[in-house]
């Protein structure tokens, strides 16, 4: 998504974030959560949580949607991914994107294990785990709603939402996710 696109949505967002009922409004919506899912949205960066609260309440009338909408960047570890790292990652995404794939390629290469978690905590922290958290943010909230017994296709929806959707709800999701 070029992030020039979306930079209204963005704006709006950023504006929610600054919002002092947002730890209200998130712990309303969450209610519809598991306590594990709800520990795992409330985990969540506030820019984040403001993000995901603006995507699931334009996808109110699917209820599986709506959650999948506020889990769908729990991915984004906040011990993982720091500002400084989300700030470089999109500075290269708009202003340097073939420098960026060749970092993303080194770090894919540097990055070992059997799953997405411990190809992530194979890499030392800092930038590198940062760059492989944001490049697989979907996979990595996959990985941890599985693990807390999330619903398989609110798992698959949060695993896919950064590929070209492959369904009507996995489109919903992405075109709501792409403007806000
Ligand atoms: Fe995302
Ligand atoms: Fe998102």
């Amino acid at each position: 998504m070029n992030t020039w696109r979306n930079l209204p949505g963005k704006a709006l967002v950023s504006l929610l974030a600054l919002d002092p009922r947002l730890r209200a409004r998130g712990e309303r919506a969450a209610a519809v959560l598991s306590p594990e899912e709800k520990r795992l949205f409330s985990g969540m960066d506030r820019y984040d949580r403001a993000h995901s609260l603006a995507v699931a309440s334009r996808l109110r009338d699917d209820p599986l949607l709506y959650r999948a909408a506020l889990l769908h960047d729990c991915g984004k570890l906040t011990e993982e991914l720091d500002l400084k790292v989300r700030w470089v990652y999109t500075f290269l995404e708009v202003f340097a994107p073939r420098l960026l794939s060749r970092v993303a390629a080194r770090v894919e290469r540097e990055a070992h294990g059997q799953d997405v978690l411990e190809r992530m905590r194979s890499l030392t922290p800092g930038w590198r785990r940062g760059i492989y958290v944001q490049l697989h943010h979907g996979e990595v909230a996959a990985a941890l709603l599985e693990r807390a017994g999330s619903d398989v296709e609110l798992v698959r929806l949060v695993r896919d939402h950064q590929r070209e959707p492959r369904d009507e709800r996995a489109r919903r999701l992405r075109e709501m996710d792409d403007a806000l």
